[in-house]
C-alpha cells in the first residue's frame, strides 16, 4: 500500500467543521479523498485495520451523538461531463447547488425547484432529495459505486436504486456499504417548470408563462426566507419525514383541526402530513433547550446555538416526537441519519 497516498489520513479528527450541525464528536480516523486510486487505499486501510466505513459528502444530513469509532471517507470527486445534449456525468463530490446553477446556464432544465439544497452530488440519490414538488430520482439515469463488500465498481439504472421518499437501496444498505463515485442525470433541453407546490405556486399569476429561471429564483428566495443557512447557524434542514398516516387516523386529526396540511396518497387511502404544523401546534417553533433550539421560522429545523452536543440535539428531537406522539399519536421518524 502507497503511504504517500494515506499522507492526508487524520486520526482523532474533529467532525464539527465536515457537517452543517457543526457538533464537537471525533472520528478516530478521516480521509478526504480527491481521486480513485486515493478511494480504494483508503478503503483498503479501513479493511485491513477493521474499521468501519462511513462516506460523507458535505455532512448536512448527519447528526453525530458519539465519537465515531471507523474511518470517516470524504469524496472529492468532482467534474462534469455532458456525454449528450442532455446527458450529464457528475462526480460525486461536486456541490449541488453549484450543479443546478450549472445545468441552468448551459439551458438544461428540471432540476431548478432543487435550488440551494445544502450538500453534495453524491448524496443527493442516496437521500432521494426532493423540494417544491420535484425528486430527482425523476431525472437519474445510472448511479455508479464503489460496492466496499465485493471491492468492485457496479452500476445501478434507475429502477435499480429502488427510490422512495427521502430513500433509496443506497440508504437502507448497511452504513458504509456503497460509496457513490459519480451521478449520471438525464434533463431536459425544453423549459418546463413544475409548479405543483401551493407555495411556489401563489408566487406567480395563474395565466403567466413561467420560466425555469424564474422558479430558480423563487425556490431560492423561498428557502433563504424559511431555512437558516447553515454557514450561519448549525441546521440539517428538515429533522423529521413527514409521516405518512391513514385515512381513517387523518379523519380524525382533520376533525378537530380543519386547517392541517396534508396531501391524499394512494387514492385516497393515506395521506401526508405536515411534520412541521404537528410540531407548530405541539409549541416548538423557536423554543430552546440549552444551546439546541428550533429555528424560529420553521418547527422542522433544529439548529444548532454554537457548542450543542449530537445528545443535546438528539434529546431535543426525542422531546419532540414524544410530544406529537402524545398530542396527535403520530410517531414521527428522522429524516437526518442519526449516528
Ligand atoms: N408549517 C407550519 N409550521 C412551520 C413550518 C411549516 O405549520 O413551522 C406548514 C406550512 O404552512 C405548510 C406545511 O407546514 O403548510 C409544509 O411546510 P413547508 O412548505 O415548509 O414544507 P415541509 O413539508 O415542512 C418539505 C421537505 C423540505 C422541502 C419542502 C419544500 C420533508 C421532511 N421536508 O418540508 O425538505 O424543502 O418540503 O418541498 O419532506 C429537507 O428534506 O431537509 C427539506 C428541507
Amino acid at each position: 500500500m502507497s503511504e504517500a497516498r494515506l499522507s492526508n489520513l487524520i486520526e482523532n479528527a474533529p467532525l464539527d467543521a465536515y457537517t452543517t450541525f457543526g457538533v464537537k464528536q471525533y472520528a478516530h480516523f478521516l480521509i478526504e479523498v480527491n481521486n480513485l486510486p486515493e478511494l480504494y487505499v483508503a478503503v483498503e486501510f479501513a479493511r485491513d485495520n477493521h474499521l468501519e466505513v462511513m462516506v460523507l459528502g458535505s455532512g448536512s444530513n448527519v447528526l453525530f451523538v458519539r465519537d465515531f469509532p471507523g474511518l470517516i471517507i470524504i469524496v472529492r470527486l468532482t467534474g462534469i461531463v455532458q456525454e449528450s445534449p442532455t446527458r450529464l456525468r457528475i462526480g460525486a463530490g461536486e456541490d449541488w447547488h453549484n450543479l443546478v446553477k450549472w445545468t441552468l446556464a448551459n439551458n438544461l432544465f428540471g432540476l431548478e425547484n432543487l435550488a440551494l439544497i445544502p450538500g453534495t452530488v453524491g448524496a443527493a440519490p442516496i437521500q432521494n432529495i426532493g423540494a417544491y414538488g420535484v425528486e430527482i430520482e425523476r431525472f437519474v439515469k445510472r448511479v455508479h459505486v464503489f460496492d466496499t463488500h465485493l471491492a468492485k465498481n457496479l452500476d445501478f439504472e434507475r429502477d435499480a436504486c429502488d427510490f422512495a421518499y427521502r430513500d433509496s437501496l443506497f440508504k437502507r444498505a448497511p452504513r458504509g456499504r456503497y460509496i457513490v463515485l459519480e451521478v449520471e442525470l438525464e434533463l431536459s433541453d425544453s423549459d418546463a417548470p413544475v409548479l405543483t407546490y401551493p407555495a411556489l405556486a401563489e408566487r406567480f399569476d395563474a395565466d403567466e408563462q413561467v420560466t425555469a429561471e424564474q422558479v430558480y429564483h423563487a425556490v431560492c428566495d423561498i428557502r433563504r426566507s424559511k431555512l437558516p443557512d447553515p454557514k450561519v447557524v448549525g441546521n440539517a434542514g428538515s429533522f423529521f419525514k413527514n409521516p405518512v398516516i391513514s385515512a381513517e387516523k387523518f379523519l380524525k386529526i382533520s376533525e378537530k383541526n380543519e386547517d392541517v396540511p396534508a396531501f391524499p396518497l394512494e387514492n385516497g387511502d393515506f395521506y401526508k402530513l405536515s411534520a412541521a404544523w404537528l410540531l407548530d401546534k405541539a409549541g416548538w417553533k423557536g423554543r430552546k433547550r440549552g444551546l439546541a433550539g428550533v429555528f424560529d421560522h420553521h418547527a422542522l429545523v433544529l439548529v444548532n446555538h454554537g457548542g450543542a452536543t449530537g445528545e443535546d440535539i438528539f434529546l431535543l428531537a426525542q422531546e419532540m416526537s414524544s410530544s406529537v406522539l402524545h398530542k396527535f399519536g403520530i410517531a414521527l421518524q428522522p429524516e437526518v441519519l442519526i449516528v
